[in-house]
């Protein structure tokens, strides 16, 4: 099936937020692959709020493997309770950082990115599969909505 994206970016977060909600189950609608949903879950958020990296890591073997993302390269692999990723994983609950250079053991896949969320999701015996991680070039960017919303999308998956 073709898809087009209209997300209008002029409104407020929340409201695109309301539209990435609807535009995502309209895409993951009947499609089972869980990468080529995680696909297009990144390409929409970066298409809807642009932000520097916006990407999943997903529980393989005991550690977190880069999978489907949208911007710069970034680090493959990061164990459990290490970095931002490690530990949403380790606490299964979602982290806003408002500083990365205030997170001890903060991995720095991009001196750009200065503020962080990540959000973990969940498989069918609760155990964390994954974790969606977004960054920002712009200090404090991330708040409760955006930890609301997130964790919306990934109970999609
Ligand atoms: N900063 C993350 C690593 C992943 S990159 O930001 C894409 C962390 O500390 O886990």
């Amino acid at each position: 099936m073709e898809h087009s994206l209209s997300i209008d970016t002029s409104v407020g977060k929340e409201e695109i937020y309301l539209q990435v909600l609807n535009q995502l189950r309209a895409l993951v609608q009947g499609e089972e692959d869980l990468i080529a949903n995680l696909a297009n879950s990144c390409a929409l958020l970066k298409e809807a709020f642009n932000w520097w990296w916006v990407g999943f890591y997903l529980v393989k073997n005991q550690e977190l493997v880069l999978g489907p993302f949208q911007g710069p390269v970034a680090c493959t692999r990061i164990a459990y309770g290490r970095g931002v990723c490690g530990s949403a994983w380790q606490q299964q609950k979602t982290i806003i950082v408002p500083n990365v250079h205030d997170f001890p053991g903060h991995i720095a896949c991009s001196s750009a990115s200065l503020s962080e969320i990540v959000v973990p999701f969940f498989g069918s015996n609760q155990e964390v599969i994954g974790v969606l991680d977004v960054d920002s070039e712009h200090l404090n960017y991330f708040d409760e909505i955006d930890a609301k919303y997130l964790e919306a999308i990934v109970a999609f998956f």
